[in-house]
């Protein structure tokens, strides 16, 4: 049993209210807000979830309950009705040490309801690290820098279904022990600066991006585990069902390449990062990150119907568009030869049906895309090409997804994000080799049937709904992916592989 940090317990806030429905009253950033669930095939939902600001819990129509092998929608709360009062009455306020990130009550916690004499054990465990920002010191925890992005992957962590906010602290402290006969997985998040981000939420902000909310310092630092970390207690005593997740936010990956050979490659490591090559990774346990979108479209319930009854493919108003620079990367010899990702499309603008250039083009300022927001414009789109840029990853691949559009993308090499027991991309987007950005892929996209980018464009959508919208699905992702990889097996990555190519150079290495 364990118990509360203050060792009290709380009353139970919730109300039946008949049969369907339960009210709940949640405190968060100082206001009551009242939650109303309600229950359908014995699980209760979330219905009337608040909105409140970029942490705001929302439930979305295209969460699809049935397909979900966890039990949890990751999206605020779900819960057997038999448990339903454990939602509020236990721990509904936050036992981490980092005072700064919101805890969610109304999330069914099943590690605390399970050691408290309430369902199923469950089979793997996330623990958040209490060495950096989430230090008993706070003074200490807040002055470590903190990218805002960064924030919202630990809100995810914090109030994922799995989470346990005291497990890490008290096996350190010796209060705890793993027992012999011990099957579960544990996910160790790692809370000190490994990731930083020069583009969210801001395009360009730089230090606009930094989470200073809370006094932290202005200051941009990425960090690595050090080996003392993989001595820890949970890493000697849960060999081989340990891992620690390393989030990497570099436009080039991780420079020292330390991943991938010298003493770190052993490391008990799922190492994350926003654009690396699948030739550099470790093929089992690490996994891509998406970007987020800065510019989010939100479709309304009407549009998303659209995308649920095929009628988007002959609503939407454009057939490919692309508003952006023409920058594909410092790899000049490739583009020699085969063009950029980015600028092999821009010849191929017909005004009609390939909307395509630079915003402030002339081709874009007198085409019927003249005025229109960018959201709009990928809400009215049915392809959305997401060439790689700079780096090989792109912003634009989630705000064409954001967008119920189907992205095209061109990223050599680039490792998908989520694992490929989990997402299989080839059902979502076009996938094609940046040599064939152009004429080779818009012939494609014209010779699809309209019910292959149905089937395309639903797909992509429940990918977006489900671990792209939300830094809780995000978080969701990763674990589902890696439980899969120790449940069912690995799969090989999906994407562009330069190592399949018989010739290299017609497979674009450069980063
Ligand atoms: C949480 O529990 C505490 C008692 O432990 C209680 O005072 C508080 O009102 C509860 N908050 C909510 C939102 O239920
Ligand atoms: C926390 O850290 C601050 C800053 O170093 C220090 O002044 C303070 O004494 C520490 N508090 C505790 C309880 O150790
Ligand atoms: C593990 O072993 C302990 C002690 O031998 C026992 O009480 C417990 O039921 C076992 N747990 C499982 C899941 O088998
Ligand atoms: C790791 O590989 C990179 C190139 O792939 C190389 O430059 C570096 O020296 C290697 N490091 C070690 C420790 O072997
Ligand atoms: C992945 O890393 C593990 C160590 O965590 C290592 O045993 C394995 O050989 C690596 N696999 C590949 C394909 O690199
Ligand atoms: C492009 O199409 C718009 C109508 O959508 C038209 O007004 C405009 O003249 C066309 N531009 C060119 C260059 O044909
Ligand atoms: C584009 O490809 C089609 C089909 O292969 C071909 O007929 C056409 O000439 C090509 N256009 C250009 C501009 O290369
Ligand atoms: C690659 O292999 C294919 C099939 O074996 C062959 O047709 C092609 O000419 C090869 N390309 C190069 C550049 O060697």
């Amino acid at each position: 049993m364990v118990s509360k940090k203050d060792g009290t317990t709380s009353p139970n806030r919730a109300q039946w209210t008949g049969d369907n429905t339960i009210d709940l009253d949640i405190t968060r950033d100082g206001n009551i807000f009242r939650l109303k669930l309600a229950l359908m095939l014995g699980l209760a939902l979330v219905v009337n979830a608040f909105v409140s600001g970029r942490f705001g819990w929302t439930l979305s129509s295209f969460i699809d309950t049935s397909e979900d092998v966890f039990g949890t929608t990751g999206n605020g709360a779900i819960a057997k009705k038999d448990d339903a009062s454990l939602i509020s009455e236990l721990w509904n306020t936050s036992l981490v040490h980092d005072e700064t990130l919101p805890w969610d009550p109304s999330v069914y916690r099943k590690w605390i309801a399970y050691e408290n004499g309430h369902g199923e054990k469950p089979p793997a465990m996330l623990v958040l690290t209490n060495l950096g920002w989430n230090q008993k010191n706070q003074t200490l925890g807040k002055q470590i820098p903190r990218h805002i992005r960064n924030k919202e992957f630990m809100i995810g962590i914090i109030n994922h279904p799995w989470f346990h906010p005291t497990f890490w602290e008290e096996l350190e402290e010796g209060q705890r022990t793993i027992p012999p006969n011990d099957t579960t997985r544990y996910y160790v998040f790692f809370d000190r600066p490994t990731y930083y981000d020069s583009h969210y939420p801001v395009y360009g902000g730089y230090n606009d991006n930094l989470d200073l909310a809370d006094g932290r310092p202005k200051e941009r630092r990425e960090e690595w585990p050090s080996p003392r970390d993989f001595t820890r207690t949970l890493f000697r005593d849960a060999p081989g069902r340990v891992r620690l997740i390393q989030f990497n936010g570099g436009g080039w990956g991780i420079n020292s390449y330390e991943r991938l050979n010298g003493s770190k490659a052993d490391w008990p490591i799922s190492y994350i990062p926003l654009s690396d090559l699948i030739s550099r990774v470790n093929a089992t346990w690490d996994q891509g990150l998406v970007a987020p979108a800065d510019k989010e479209a939100h479709l309304s319930p009407h549009q998303q119907e659209e995308i649920a009854t095929c009628e988007a493919e002959t609503k939407r108003k454009f057939f490919v568009t692309y508003v952006g620079n023409g920058r594909s990367g410092r790899n000049s010899k490739f583009h020699q030869v085969f063009g950029g990702a980015r600028g092999s499309y821009f010849s191929f603008h017909d005004n009609q049906t390939v909307f395509v250039g630079p915003p402030d083009s002339k081709q874009i300022q007198e085409s019927a895309l003249k005025g229109l927001a960018y959201e709009t414009i990928l809400m009215e789109t049915v392809f959305g090409l997401a060439p790689r840029g700079d780096n090989k990853f792109s912003y634009r691949f989630a705000e064409v997804m954001a967008a119920g559009a189907i992205p095209v993308a061109h990223a050599d090499d680039w490792l998908w994000p989520f694992r490929p027991e989990l997402v299989d991309w080839n059902e979502c987007a076009v996938i094609m080799p940046e040599k064939d950005a152009g004429n080779v892929t818009l012939q494609i996209l014209k010779e699809m049937s309209l019910e292959e980018r149905c089937q395309r464009r639903k797909r992509c959508y429940k990918i977006y709904k489900d671990y792209m919208e939300r830094p809780e699905g995000l978080i969701r992702g990763v674990v589902e992916g890696l439980e899969l990889v120790a449940t069912t097996g690995v799969k090989p990555f999906v994407g562009i592989k330069c190592s399949d190519y018989n010739y290299s150079f017609e497979c674009n290495m450069q980063r």
